[in-house]
């Protein structure tokens, strides 16, 4: 084995010791016999790979019983990886415990709310409370540090895979009994349970922790805190699991960096929290590039990836190289479009382009998933983009540790989404889609935008957007007045400052808290059905409609910048402004269409100074790396024309390694990267 001789620290650029952005894949050569894993290696080489995510879901090929490693062939593979240059990303095969150990303790499988038990045969079958898991899972992980810490070719830890993927939750006693000791810490008695689920509603209150019982599946509603507890409590069930690994791993190998792979939004999991708890923020990418607008989603999952852990450069964990399996009907990536995807990663600060996965598998259920080195072979379209995609990223390595700096940041938070999900209503709010719908028109203007946490300091930034924010926290208003008074512009949308963390709601007008800062007080919701809308007239005549959801506002201070042309609030408004210390607050009493976000979006940017860098320019996406006195600019041509962009100065285009003076052309479903200096 080849022996590290002294631990070698990560890089200060980039997220391991490796030295070029990361490229490569999941390898399961477990799959394979060991005749294939040569042409592996020689492939690898050829397509310029230098990391891959080892033994995801290896454990019964690793543990084959209780305590009984087979680490032979794992040697080998690590040794013929190493030998030809390829870093290993070394997994805790924890995602798919095997056969033996569910068979020897079945309390590891996952019940649902209506009692059904899922069983053993895919995977992810476990339950986080099970403490025969627990202990298998570090048992796992502890044998697989001891063996490799020193091994030179590991690079980084991929612990478990896709954390609360497929099973969210569980229901059985063991998780019963938890999340009542996980009360009992939270509120310290039962009267403070009571208390904070308003348990006099509905007679629920509670006299013994023994009465309290997870959200099964019941006759209506469920308290809705109840259910936001029950969110946190998940948050915390699953991040106990990558806890106990990190443990074992920082203490054997404090020298690797640990990641265990995101899901962009994923709703169970408060990725703020979990991205305290690991070295390096990696993400799962699987855009349905049939949809013309796909490039819009995956723009804001890298950007709130890049958020995570406050602007440093992340890792693509997965994509998909072509087409994948899980869609009713799976869309090809078109020719070009893979390489595409792959640079908006890098443009948004990805250190590293990862694939699921390697070779495809020949049998189980992702053998119709592409891969890297497709059935086909190598005389593939696929396998002939993803070397030469493996052969241009060798070539950027100065872009690595480079980051992007943003003038914007939107304000989201697991915790408000749990809650707008946590019962009925006004209206039902998809917090995503319409923070998607403004964040839509910042893309469109090509503005770099970061995600913040509410509670966050958010003076860095010219404009703050900040999309229902519904549970509000105190801490959370009052980072909000001391920004606007600070010289900060604020966009607020409506069915914000409602409910306590509790999820109680506030009193007096809303948004509770902010009255002051806003100017206004919301008096009435008037939600609209599906078939409505409300005309929307701005100060300068422009005409949108509102939807969803319209305010009624009273003002106190703000100013009108668009009224409500319709219902019974008509002449009432709907697009405010409000001078606030040095600042400005605005605030948005409805969902307007694309047109009205472009209005709204448009007077919100101008007044915090920032403008479009490129103009609005309809699928073309720039964004800027920057490091100390360098500046990277990646242009993406999502359309199938040429097109021509205009640049501030001259620089070098790194791609063609051609000088370009005011303007770059790039290809249709193309890219250019110009370098600026100084
Ligand atoms: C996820 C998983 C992978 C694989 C891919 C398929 O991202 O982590 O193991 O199942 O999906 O798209």
């Amino acid at each position: 084995m080849a022996i590290r001789q002294s631990p070698s620290p990560v890089s200060p650029r980039g997220v391991t010791r490796i030295g070029h952005l990361l490229f490569g894949g999941d390898y399961s050569p477990e799959q394979w016999p060991e005749a294939v894993w040569a042409e592996d290696a020689r492939l690898m080489r050829d397509a310029g790979v230098n990391l891959v995510s080892l033994g995801v879901f290896a454990w019964s090929k690793i543990e084959v019983a209780p305590g009984e490693f087979r680490f032979e062939w794992l040697d080998r593979v690590i040794d013929l990886l190493h030998e030809n240059g390829v870093a290993v990303n070394l997994a805790t095969p924890t995602a798919s415990p095997p056969p033996w150990l569910v068979h020897r303790h079945p309390d590891i499988l996952p019940i649902k709310a209506d009692g059904t038990r899922l069983w053993h045969g895919s995977r992810r079958h476990y339950c986080p409370h099970s403490p025969a898991y627990r202990e298998a899972a570090v048992r796992v992980t502890r044998a697989l540090a001891d063996r490799y810490a020193e091994h030179l070719a590991l690079a980084m830890w991929h612990v478990d895979n896709e954390y609360a993927g497929h099973v969210t939750e569980c229901f059985c006693d063991n998780a019963a009994e938890a999340f009542r000791r996980w009360l009992e810490v939270r509120y310290g008695s039962l009267a403070g349970l009571n208390d904070a689920w308003g348990a006099a509603f509905w007679s629920q209150s509670y006299g013994a922790w023994e009465e309290v019982e997870p959200p099964r599946q019941t006759p209506t509603f469920v308290n809705p805190t109840e259910l936001l507890d029950w969110r946190r409590f998940w948050s915390e069930s699953w991040l106990g699991c990558l806890r106990d690994q990190a443990a074992v791993l920082r203490e054997r190998t404090p020298h690797v960096p640990i990641t265990t792979n995101f899901m962009g939004f994923h709703g169970p999991l408060d990725y703020w929290a979990w991205g305290r708890e690991e070295d390096v923020v990696s993400n799962d990418s699987y855009p349905d590039t049939s949809d013309p607008s796909w490039m819009i989603g995956s723009a804001m999952a890298y950007d709130l990836m890049r958020s995570l852990k406050g602007g440093r450069p992340w890792v693509l964990m997965e994509q998909a190289s072509a087409h994948v399996n899980w869609r009713e009907r799976n869309a090809t990536k078109r020719p070009g479009v893979m390489r595409l995807g792959s640079y908006q990663a890098i443009a948004r600060g990805a250190d590293g382009v990862m694939f699921f996965q390697w070779r495809a598998s020949r049998a189980g259920a992702e053998k119709h998933h592409s891969a890297m080195v497709p059935h086909v072979g190598t005389d593939s379209r696929t396998w002939r983009e993803v070397s030469a995609l493996g052969a241009e990223l060798g070539h950027l390595d100065e872009i690595l540790g480079s980051s992007v700096a943003a003038d914007v940041a939107i304000v989201f938070d697991w915790e408000n989404l749990w809650a707008l999900g946590s019962g009925p209503m006004p209206a039902s709010i998809e917090l995503l889609s319409q923070v998607r719908a403004l964040y839509a028109g910042l893309f469109e203007r090509q503005v770099a935008v970061d995600f913040a946490h509410p509670e966050a300091d958010l003076s860095g930034y010219r404009l703050v957007v900040v999309p229902h924010l519904y549970l509000m926290t105190d801490a959370a208003a009052r980072r909000l007045v001391e920004y606007v008074d600070g010289g900060g512009t604020l966009l607020m949308t409506y069915f914000s400052g409602i409910v306590d963390a509790n999820d109680h709601v506030r009193l007096g007008g809303y948004p509770a808290g902010l009255i002051e800062l806003m100017g206004l007080r919301v008096e009435e919701f008037a939600p609209q059905v599906a078939s409505q809308s409300t005309p929307v007239v701005t100060a300068d005549g422009t005409r949108f409609d509102g939807t969803l959801w319209s305010d009624v506002i009273t003002l106190a201070g703000a100013e009108p910048i668009a009224t409500f042309a319709g219902d019974f609030y008509a002449g009432r408004p709907a697009v405010t402004r409000h001078r606030f210390g040095a600042g400005t607050a605005y605030y948005l009493g409805t969902m307007p269409d694309a047109a009205g976000v472009r209005w709204t979006m448009g007077r919100a940017l101008d007044a915090a100074g920032i403008r479009s860098p490129n103009g609005v320019r309809s699928g073309i996406e720039t964004v800027t790396r920057r490091s100390g006195s360098h500046a990277w600019l990646f242009v993406l041509n999502h359309t199938e024309e040429p097109v021509e962009v205009e640049l501030e100065g001259s620089g070098l285009e790194l791609l063609s390694q051609q000088p370009c003076d005011g303007s770059v052309r790039v290809e249709p479903t193309g890219v250019a990267i110009v370098r600026f200096e100084g």
